[in-house]
């Protein structure tokens, strides 16, 4: 099976708690740091707009944070999330327009952070394709965004087995990563299926036990 790396999501962290849970995610086998803004528009809830990268982006060392924006307004919220240590910065095509995201796409890359575009359980997979040239990463979301804590959508599993094809038959590098109710069972779906990064929140994070959740998802 393929080796999948884990980006735990710490929605709902209070601010004070960001750095040790973060360090404790990532000694536990963590790989990124998924990191979910919400801009109360695009999803009805508000989180992660107050400064909160900038304690992570300044406290850990390497490139490891994995921003997922559920936002209606890019031209305000990529700027304000293209921090160092930003690996990822994944934004919504549900969001804007075409043209709109492969400019929101250079202007992420010219800043040295790789940009990804997510897709909801209700958009097809054969809408992106077209598109797909201009990321380096795409987010396959398996729950309606806005809340952690849903059952996984299977129809997620259809779409990153396209993805895996039309990458390689397209020469793309492209990775591929699912969000939403994942688990150890929905996990091994995922990687059957040829996933590459798995985001998991309240799986790992109400778990005492990182570490064994973690290896449980590997
Ligand atoms: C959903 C977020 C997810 C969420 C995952 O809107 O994008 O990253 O926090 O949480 P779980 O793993 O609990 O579904
Ligand atoms: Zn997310």
């Amino acid at each position: 099976m393929k080796r999948v790396q884990i980006s735990p999501s710490i929605l709902g962290v209070k601010k004070e708690d960001l750095i040790i849970t973060c360090d404790k995610l990532l000694s536990s086998g963590a790989s990124l740091i998924h990191f979910d803004v919400m801009d109360g528009e695009f999803v009805s809830n508000i989180s992660f707009v107050d400064g909160e990268i900038d304690v992570l982006s300044n406290h850990v060392n390497e490139s490891i944070l994995d921003v997922h924006l559920m936002c209606s307004d890019l031209d305000k919220y990529i700027p304000l999330y293209m921090k160092e240590n930003v690996k990822y910065i994944t934004f919504h095509y549900e969001a804007e327009n075409e043209e709109k995201l492969i400019k929101h796409a250079s202007l992420v890359r010219s800043n040295n952070i790789l940009p990804g575009i997510v897709i909801n359980p209700s958009t097809d997979v054969e809408s992106i394709l077209h598109l797909l040239k201009h990321f380096s990463i795409v987010l396959v979301m398996s729950v309606v965004p806005g809340k952690g804590g849903q059952s996984f959508i299977p129809s997620a599993l259809d779409k990153i087995e396209k993805l895996v094809s039309f990458k390689k038959e397209n020469n793309l590098n492209f990775v591929i990563e699912v969000d939403g109710g994942i688990n150890s069972e929905t996990a091994l779906l995922c990687k059957e299926k040829g996933v590459d990064i798995l985001v998991a929140g309240s799986y790992i994070l109400k778990s005492e036990d990182y570490k064994e959740r973690i290896d449980s998802l590997l």
